[in-house]
């Protein structure tokens, strides 16, 4: 079959890297895809957002299987478009995905159906935040209501700093649009793991888990960012909190959809936070994390197209999901200044190392072509991810594989899976 994968980061690149050990497939594209991913696919120059082209292109050349990854195109209904032309596609459609592009909405969702997250108000105006702010007990945590790039989240130590929060995400529309609903919510404490989850709109079957490191520098220090690396599976994320979750937060999550019309189909991400009352959801996302697919993926054992066909179909119950016995952590190398102003258009040196060694690999983030050599071009730019052993081991490969590559301002955080060595 030939398949269309929409999206350009690391996350396509190690979504592609699945789909092309499927024995079923003959041919990938990649829309718009990147330097890293033009190895495995044709990649073609179309916007993530431009839904008409993607169709039109998908009907010109046999396109039988589309995969959508980022979580724009998503809630802007990328899938109900390959639906109404008649494409099989995996993903949410636009009524679904609204469990990541709507704080407020995942939040009443909890509420409604009795799901363990942390207390909140969502508000419309600045006004009503601000008049509640002066009753609140600190820290707390401002949200913007939709898409800002992982960064719409604001910790608050004081009510002079919430204030300030409540003016850039309302007034000032830091996050744009995104700002026009806010989500104020309880200050929690506690390790933060991602469970990613594939979905058929009634079963729900849960991947290994992952823990990010969303802040920029060593130390959890510095702002938010789409995440700086990952180690998987998390040694904290035992099987008591798990059957916890399949029952109170998954399997709840997945009927409370289906209740409300919003059948889920595709990747749902859970970020829990594990509080000293038990694991309380942090937020949903609507498709895979990254940099969490760059660790969770490459451990997958079952044919993706074959998983990913059952949940369109919706018959992942016949699925059995399973993955290595080992663990991989994934260092993304960044350009110095990420996630505020950073330059771009470096020679990246090194990649070829990665070539014959099994179990490494490098997936590109912000890469392009440019006068026959690969540069930097975005503040992620790659995911350098190893397996090992166990934890420790990946984490050594890791580092020792981050020194095979060279670009001018490579910034990384030193300290991911730091929290290995406290399990
Ligand atoms: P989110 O995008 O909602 O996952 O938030 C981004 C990050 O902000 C999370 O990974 C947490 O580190 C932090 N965060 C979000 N909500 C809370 C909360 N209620 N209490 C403490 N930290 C939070
Ligand atoms: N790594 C967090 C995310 O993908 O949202």
């Amino acid at each position: 079959m030939n398949v269309l994968i929409i999206g350009s980061g690391g996350r396509e690149h190690a979504i592609a890297t699945c789909v092309a050990k499927s024995k079923r497939v003959d041919k990938i594209y990649c829309a718009p895809g990147n330097a890293g991913i033009a190895d495995l696919a044709e990649c073609v120059n179309i916007p993530v957002m431009d839904f008409d082209m993607q169709v039109d292109f998908a009907k010109n050349n046999d396109v039988d299987f589309v995969i959508v990854g980022p979580d724009d195109p998503l809630v802007a209904g990328c899938v109900d478009a390959f639906e109404a032309a008649g494409i099989k596609v995996f993903g949410p459609r636009a009524n679904a995905a609204i469990i990541e592009g709507s704080k407020a909405f995942s939040k009443d969702l909890m509420k409604k159906y009795d799901i363990p997250t942390a207390a909140y108000e969502n508000f419309d105006n600045a006004e009503d935040a601000l008049a509640y702010l002066e009753k609140a007990s600190f820290p707390i945590v401002l949200k913007a209501d939709g898409l800002a790039l992982g960064k719409g989240v604001l910790i608050c130590k004081d009510l002079e700093e919430a204030k300030a929060g409540v003016k850039e995400i309302m007034l000032d529309k830091h996050f744009g649009d995104a700002g026009n609903r806010m989500v104020i919510e309880e200050f929690m404490t506690g390790r933060e793991v991602s469970v990613l989850a594939f979905c058929d709109g009634t079963t729900i079957k849960t991947m290994t888990s992952a823990q990010d490191h969303k802040r920029a520098k060593d130390g959890d220090q510095g702002l938010n960012t789409g995440g700086m690396g990952t180690f998987s599976p998390s040694p904290f994320y035992t099987e008591e909190i798990a059957k916890f979750c399949q029952k109170e937060v998954y399997e709840k999550t997945m009927a409370a959809m289906k209740a409300e019309g919003r059948d889920f189909v595709g990747v749902l991400f859970t970020g829990l936070m594990l509080t000293d009352k038990g694991p309380k959801v942090l937020e949903f996302n609507a498709r895979f994390g990254d940099p969490e697919a760059q660790v969770v993926l490459p451990r997958m054992k079952n044919d993706i197209i074959d998983v990913m066909e059952a949940c369109v179909d919706g018959r992942l119950d016949e699925i059995d999901l399973q993955f290595e016995d080992n663990a991989a952590v994934c260092v993304v190398l960044a350009s110095d200044g990420y996630p505020v102003s950073y330059e771009k258009g470096f020679e990246i040196k090194g990649l070829e190392t990665f070539e014959d060694k099994e179990g490494y690999y490098v997936f590109h983030a912000g890469t392009k072509f440019a006068d026959q050599k690969t540069v930097t071009n975005g503040g992620r730019v790659l995911g350098v991810t190893a397996k090992g052993a166990d934890l420790k081991e990946a984490r050594a490969n890791a580092y020792e594989a981050t020194k095979w590559i060279d670009f001018d301002n490579k910034y990384m955080r030193n300290d991911i899976g730091k929290a290995i060595d406290e399990a």
